[in-house]
């Protein structure tokens, strides 16, 4: 049997950040409970399909604003998936806001067995915080860091860098805040201004003014060297951990390893099958009443793609792309078959017989680099 991740969206947050674009919208008990159940009836309806062939390794249970949730509603969810799917979880990460986020909470998350909470920190900064839409203070924050690092699960947090108003000596701040708070794994994001989102509008209108390019990337280079200093390392472009902290459910993302996703517009890799749930409500609903799976079909990759996809998505990692293993699972060598892109762009890459990754200094030209090699 193979492994496999399990990802469980939950829309819902308590309000809108001015810069997120993710499938989630503000709603009351009534809608979560129904919501709860709508996912329960999934997650049974999945067992069907997946039961005798995947084993559950990782599960992340992510948003939208899972924290948002009662104890006893994601205790439900969690009940069920354990009940109904084959499991051997070594990794269950919670994402969590500091403002639906309590020391009580935290413990029942422990006793589902969660073992790593993952905190949308963003800033510590309050001026910061408030030009995008952040509702909690830099005290809620560094509380929810204490609670879940006294609780012994590992500690995430996310960061934004060039935001309104940002410096460098905020991303100074944060570093010291995760150092002093034992956090052990952080996720950097530059901002992407998205389509149809408050700050969006507010840049188009010229009512907003954002650090630009090299102030942003002098930002990641500095949270990079920082983290570093006090013993992190990058494991992937926008992600950060002490040794043996990675988030192995994300790994899988990257390694293309099968994850099945639940929930409002959750995406899934099934073999050469990319799926994806409808991101309309009555649409999911409709389709689990019926006692139907929401799933469609995105794409149906042939092997080109699949090898296309291994070698762009583990580029993004520090350690690159196995090369064994893409050789066994495709039944290729890779560097043979390769052989003349990776001569184009070989001066960027650390070559060896079991893996090839882009050396630290092109990771920033990193698009570039896969470019040429898959297309
Ligand atoms: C689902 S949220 C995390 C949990 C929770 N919803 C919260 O915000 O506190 C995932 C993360 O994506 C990042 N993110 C969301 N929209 C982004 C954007 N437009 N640009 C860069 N990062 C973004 C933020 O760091 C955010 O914490
Ligand atoms: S960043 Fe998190 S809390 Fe803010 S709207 Fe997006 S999902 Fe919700």
């Amino acid at each position: 049997m193979e492994n496999i991740g399990v990802y469980i969206h939950i829309p819902f947050c308590l309000s809108r950040c001015y810069y997120c674009d993710f499938a989630s919208s503000i709603a009351n008990q009534e809608q979560i409970d129904r919501y709860v159940e709508a996912v329960v009836k999934e997650i049974k309806l999945l067992a069907t399909q997946i039961k005798y062939h995947y084993i559950v390794d990782t599960v992340y249970i992510g948003g939208g604003t899972p924290s948002v949730l009662s104890a006893k509603q994601l205790g439900r969810i969690v009940f069920n998936l354990r009940k109904s799917l084959k499991c051997d979880i070594r990794e269950f990460t919670v994402e969590v806001n500091p403002c639906s986020v309590d020391r009580t909470k935290i413990t029942a998350y422990k006793r589902m067995g969660v073992t790593r909470v993952s905190i949308g920190v963003q800033t510590f900064n309050p001026e910061v915080a408030k030009a995008i839409g952040r509702k909690h203070t830099p005290e809620q924050a560094v509380q929810a860091t204490k609670w879940v690092v006294e609780s012994g699960l590992d500690c995430s947090v996310d960061a934004m860098l060039g935001l309104p108003n940002q410096s460098i000596e905020d991303v100074d701040e944060f570093v010291d805040i995760v150092q002093a708070n034992g956090v052990t794994h952080v996720s950097a994001y530059m901002l992407k201004l998205e389509e149809g989102t408050a700050m969006y509008k507010a840049k188009q209108q010229g009512k907003l003014e954002l650090p630009d390019e090299d102030a942003t990337c002098d930002m990641y280079d500095r949270i990079k060297s920082r983290l570093e200093d006090i013993g992190f390392h990058r494991y992937e472009v926008s992600n950060f951990c002490r040794e043996n902290k990675e988030s192995r459910h994300n790994l899988k993302y990257w390694q293309c390893k099968p994850y099945v996703g639940v929930g409002l517009a959750a995406h899934s890799l099934i073999g050469n099958r990319r799926l994806y749930n409808p991101s309309d409500f009555d649409e999911y609903y409709t389709k689990i009443d019926q006692g139907k799976l929401a799933q469609r079909l995105e794409q149906k990759l042939s092997i080109e793609d699949m090898m296309s996809e291994r070698i762009m998505l583990g580029l993004r990692m520090d350690n690159g792309m196995d090369i064994v293993g893409f050789n066994s699972d495709f039944d290729v060598d890779f560097l043979d078959t390769y052989r003349q892109k990776l001569q184009k762009v070989q001066q960027y890459l650390n070559i060896s017989k079991e893996r090839v990754s882009i050396k630290q200094e092109y990771m920033g030209v990193m698009n570039v680099i896969i470019s040429e090699l898959i297309f």
